[in-house]
């Protein structure tokens, strides 16, 4: 008995987390869709990829590659100030928000 409501407590906590962590991921990429199109569907400038069609691990790994300058072309700098101020939680809510 009290196992069984151990295990319901857990799967009702993880499921606030997904849905807390989607609504952030929404929330933060409302200033990017100016560039980027509101379902990340342009090519931001006309120069990045269509970063809906990239996978949540490709996303993160140039989110971070921006932040600490390991990532990006001709742009880069620009980049770099959009997501300068996210952590690491926050760049995979993006992630996981943008590749849906
Ligand atoms: C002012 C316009 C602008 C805004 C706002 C912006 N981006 Fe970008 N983004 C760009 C450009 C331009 C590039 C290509 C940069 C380069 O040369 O590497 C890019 C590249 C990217 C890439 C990698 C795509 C590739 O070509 O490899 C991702 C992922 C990305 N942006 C996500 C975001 C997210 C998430 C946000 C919001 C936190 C954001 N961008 C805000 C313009 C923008």
């Amino acid at each position: 008995m009290k196992k069984s409501f151990m295990v319901v407590a857990t799967l009702v906590a993880l499921g606030f987390v997904n849905v807390h962590a989607a609504e952030e991921g929404a929330a933060l990429y409302k200033k990017c869709a100016v560039c980027h199109g509101a379902a990340g569907e342009k090519a931001a400038l006309g120069k990045s990829k269509i970063i809906k069609d990239m996978s949540a691990a490709q996303i993160t790994t140039a989110l971070k590659g921006y932040k600490d300058g390991s990532y990006g072309t001709a742009q880069k700098a620009l980049m770099k100030g959009q997501v300068a101020s996210l952590n690491d939680a926050q760049i995979s809510a993006l992630a996981s928000h943008i590749s849906k």
